[in-house]
């Protein structure tokens, strides 16, 4: 397969979708991104990477951070962490405060907002916040292999400033006991690390180790164990997506993660890691060209976990 010419057919084909939809201005400083960015990484497991557009520009990874966080707080807690968070899809927006008052406080799933704050809680641990955000960031940048991996503080403090709705989760998490630091310690972890900046290439090198059983397939280091690998990509197909994970299961057929920055990441498991970027989110906050880049990608590779 000449991937290289399937990654840029993909983005000619995703072109005539490049500036649509919405820019995720309830972050301020993300409505000053360019919306008509686009671009495809995709790194396979032998270390070669295959990009077309702007696949080396920073961008604010956001909710993908997630997944990193989460691969971290399960290798710190192990399964004790499913006793403050759950593992079904919420079918609500990522922000949503709706379930929380039922289910007292323990969130659906750790790729919505509300999960993840806790997950962050869980990392800190006993700790103070800097020393668990200092670990997110080394585990990015030995993952990717490059020491500059860092914060956009504009966006963070923007984040801070425009985060209400994350400060009412957290505290309606903490008001069920579902917290073990103070609110505004937790949120700035979940602030930076969704702040945190980084290249269609670069996350998708991150992200290798969830194709590969828990395994960078490039360095032979064990990351996570092969369960949780398995694991995190489940919980990515059905909940990475919020309330349209059905149907970006549908229509792309692998574990993914959107963030409001506009980048997507797409696990093709046994073969490489797929990231697009393009600032246009749909309804649910997923790129809106970046989901029909992928869906052309899968068509083209025949790569799907239904194969
Ligand atoms: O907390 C927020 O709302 C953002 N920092 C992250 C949300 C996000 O990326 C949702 N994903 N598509």
């Amino acid at each position: 397969m000449d991937l290289q010419a399937i990654v840029d057919e993909a983005l000619d084909y995703a072109d005539h979708y490049r500036g649509h939809g919405a820019l995720a201005s309830y972050i301020p400083a993300l409505a000053k991104v360019d919306p008509n960015k686009l671009a495809i990484a995709l790194v396979t497991g032998d270390g070669e990477s295959y990009a077309a557009g702007d696949a080396d520009e920073l961008f604010s990874v956001q909710s993908i951070s997630k997944v990193f966080t989460l691969s971290l707080a399960l290798n710190q807690v192990s399964a004790g962490l499913w006793n403050h968070v759950g593992r079904e899809p919420s079918g609500s927006p990522f922000n949503s405060i709706v379930q929380l008052e039922a289910e007292k406080g323990k969130p659906r799933n750790p790729l919505i907002n509300a999960g993840a704050i806790v997950v962050c809680d869980q990392l800190i641990g006993s700790r103070d916040a800097d020393a668990a955000l200092d670990e997110i960031l080394a585990f990015l940048r030995q993952r990717c292999g490059d020491r500059d991996i860092g914060i956009d503080m504009d966006v963070a403090l923007s984040e801070s400033r425009a985060g209400n709705l994350n400060r009412s989760l957290a505290y309606f998490v903490n008001a069920f006991g579902n917290l073990s630091n103070p609110v505004e310690e937790v949120l700035s972890v979940y602030f930076r690390q969704c702040a945190v900046a980084m290249s269609c290439r670069q996350l998708a090198r991150a992200a290798l180790y969830l194709a590969y059983d828990g395994v960078d397939p490039l360095t032979g280091e064990a990351v996570v164990t092969p369960s949780r690998a398995r694991r995190i990509n489940a919980l990515m197909l059905t909940c990475g997506h919020y309330d349209n994970s059905g149907d970006f299961a549908f229509r792309i057929g692998l574990p993914g993660k959107s963030g409001v920055g506009g980048g997507v990441l797409a696990i093709v498991p046994g073969t490489g890691v797929m990231v697009v970027w393009s600032p246009g989110l749909n309804a649910a906050g997923t790129s809106l060209a970046g989901a029909v880049a992928l869906e052309r990608l899968v068509e083209l590779t025949g790569w799907s976990i239904f194969v």
